[in-house]
């Protein structure tokens, strides 16, 4: 990590903004991107990074990014919309944008930065997943959709450039305490399931590239062993929701995260 360039999506987030930190601490050169100019700065100064303003859900802006980060020797694809909510309760917009920046901007980003890295003979890209790629739950389709094409994408490019130089890692987080798309909810877990913190996560991410880890969840062992079941027996998981009184405080997530459709 040291010394390498790094593009980071999703910067001022809640744990974009652990992972600017962790990044620096390990000595690497970082260019950071989000859509708000101010609160991107901000979270720059205090890292050195260099800044690229960016709508993910733009078309033009994603190539534009990928244009101005062709040196990129990391790539950690972290931003994401919450996108929760019942599909039934979205527009065609606001459905074609949680799709455009949670998945196709992750895509066409590896697709264009890992040609360079390929030529190079070394690099590597992280995509920042969830839990909810693993595990399906109630009104969190287009999330899930999201999340679970990521884990499919990752998994299979990793595949693909095996023996170019190029690590592909997907680091999947479960609730994330303290800052954070589902802390700023300020709902509690359901079931009392425990959280991780923002720097658990950029600490996954830093042992995947190092390590060239091919899947890192970080999330607390209930969480780990509920979604390795419900990823295996969707059928059994549904039903047990069923049973499960968590419609407080998924309606709680959901009216929380609303206006960021
Ligand atoms: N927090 C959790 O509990 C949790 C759990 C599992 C997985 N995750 C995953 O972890 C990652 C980071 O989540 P977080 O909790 O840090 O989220 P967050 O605090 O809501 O931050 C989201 C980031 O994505 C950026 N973003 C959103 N829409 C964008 C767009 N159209 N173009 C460019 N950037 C955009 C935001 O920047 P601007 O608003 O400045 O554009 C912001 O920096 C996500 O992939 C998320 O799915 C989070």
């Amino acid at each position: 990590m040291s010394g390498s360039n790094v593009l980071l999506t999703g910067a001022t987030g809640g744990i974009g903004a652990a992972l600017a930190a962790r990044l620096t601490a390990q000595g690497a050169r970082l260019t950071v991107t989000g859509r708000q100019e101010a609160a991107l700065k901000a979270a720059a100064e205090s890292c050195g990074a260099r800044t690229v303003v960016a709508d993910l859900a733009v078309r033009s802006d994603v190539v534009r990014l990928a244009e101005s980060c062709t040196e990129s020797d990391v790539l950690v694809a972290n931003a994401a919309l919450p996108a929760s909510g019942d599909l039934l309760d979205y527009t065609e917009e606001q459905l074609d944008r949680a799709l455009d920046v949670n998945l196709r901007a992750p895509v066409l980003l590896s697709r264009l930065l890992a040609e360079h890295m390929v030529a190079r003979g070394r690099g590597h890209i992280v995509l920042v997943g969830s839990i909810s790629g693993k595990a399906a739950t109630r009104s969190t389709s287009l999330y899930n959709a999201t999340k679970f094409g990521l884990r499919g994408f990752a998994l299979a490019l990793r595949q693909e450039l095996r023996g170019t130089g190029v690590g592909v890692s997907l680091v999947q987080p479960g609730f994330v305490r303290d800052a954070g798309m589902f802390a700023a909810t300020g709902a509690a877990t359901p079931n009392g399931i425990r959280t991780v913190t923002p720097g658990q996560v950029a600490e996954g991410v830093v042992r995947a590239v190092r390590r060239d880890l091919c899947e890192v969840n970080v999330a607390p062992l209930e969480l780990r062993l509920l979604s390795a079941v419900a990823g295996q027996f969707p059928g059994f998981a549904e039903r047990i929701q069923a049973r499960t009184d968590i419609d407080g405080s998924v309606r709680q997530i959901v009216d929380a995260q609303r206006s960021r459709r």
